[in-house]
């Protein structure tokens, strides 16, 4: 069994995942981790327990970094709500760890020799743990990471909402030498479901899919007036398929740097592709998706599995 700490700003796609990792009985879910991303960090870790209270997660919630490491905070919270659950309120809550996301991180490595990574939000936790203990990093077997594209970005021209939110963060992530699974926005965009599924999600998935199809109608409204289409698309659920069903995916490695620069190419994943290229890759991306398989993958799971 794989053991996990999922590092995460809930977040509807990162409700998903979450969930997605704890249906899996290949996973052990040691810790959640929660960071400010999509929304603050209050309501992030709020979220988190509300899902892991319907999910009867049983592991440690613990709170992580509440701003970037330089920039200011940058929320998504019209794609995610004011309270990052679409406004759906809820009010029963597993409890929350008295230790941080740091001394859990800490704590867990020494424990263990081998922690697998999921960080479905930006990479301020990681980054710090990254620096702080250089001499445990080499526990962490893989991080697979939701942020970047290789063909540009969703918050900016050039910058997908993740490493746009902390690029610091990223960067000292990609030049860290753990290995990277990176899914990014070149399949993440083409994980998405429809108003239909969503509904056999609410029908069939208990109080689970209740959950799901409330928290995701935020989301839904943002695509149809915003976006012009009634899909959403289930980022972070990619970076829990990317270790569970490689199968799903082509990937490609590559050398990748993420800028830090405070302009248009702020949290830019830049990957390398030039044929006689000498640098060593430091990621394994994501490139393409078989989405049919995803979403049966996706609605048996929702609908039927449990735990
Ligand atoms: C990423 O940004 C967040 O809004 C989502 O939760 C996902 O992690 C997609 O760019
Ligand atoms: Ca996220």
């Amino acid at each position: 069994m794989r053991k996990l700490i999922i590092d995460c700003d809930p977040g509807i796609d990162d409700a998903f995942a979450i969930a997605s990792a704890y249906l899996d009985p290949e996973f052990e879910i040691l810790a959640i981790h929660t960071v400010a991303g999509n929304v603050d960090i209050e309501n992030t870790t709020h979220n988190a327990r509300a899902l892991a209270h319907v999910l009867g997660y049983k592991g440690s919630i613990n709170r992580g970094a509440k701003a970037p490491l330089i920039y200011e905070p940058f929320s998504a919270a019209e794609v995610h709500g004011n309270n990052g659950f679409g406004g759906y309120q809820l009010t029963e809550l597993a409890p929350l760890s008295e230790e941080s996301a740091f001394d859990s991180a800490r704590r867990i490595l020494l424990e263990n020799d081998k922690i697998t990574y999921v960080a479905l939000g930006p990479l301020t936790n990681l980054a710090i743990l990254i620096k702080a203990h250089p001499e445990l990093i080499h526990k962490i077997e893989v991080i697979s990471l939701m942020g970047g594209g290789i063909k540009g970005g969703n918050t900016t021209l050039a910058g997908e909402f993740n490493f746009y939110a902390d690029p610091h963060a990223a960067h000292i992530v990609f030049e860290s030498g753990i290995p990277l699974i990176m899914a990014g926005l070149d399949v993440t965009e083409k994980a998405y479901i429809t108003t239909e599924d969503i509904n056999e999600i609410k029908t069939n998935g208990r109080q689970l899919g209740e959950l799901l199809y409330e928290i995701s109608k935020v989301s839904f409204k943002f695509s149809k007036e915003i976006l012009g289409h009634e899909r959403v698309h289930l980022h972070d659920v990619m970076s829990v398929l990317a270790l569970s069903h490689p199968d799903l995916f082509v990937t490609k490695d590559f050398h990748m740097r993420i800028s830090t620069d405070d302009n248009f190419m702020r949290g830019m994943s830049m990957a390398d592709r030039r044929p006689r290229s000498q640098e060593k890759p430091n990621v394994t991306v994501l490139t393409e998706i078989d989405r049919d398989k995803f979403r049966q993958l996706l609605l048996t799971r929702f609908t039927i599995g449990g735990h």
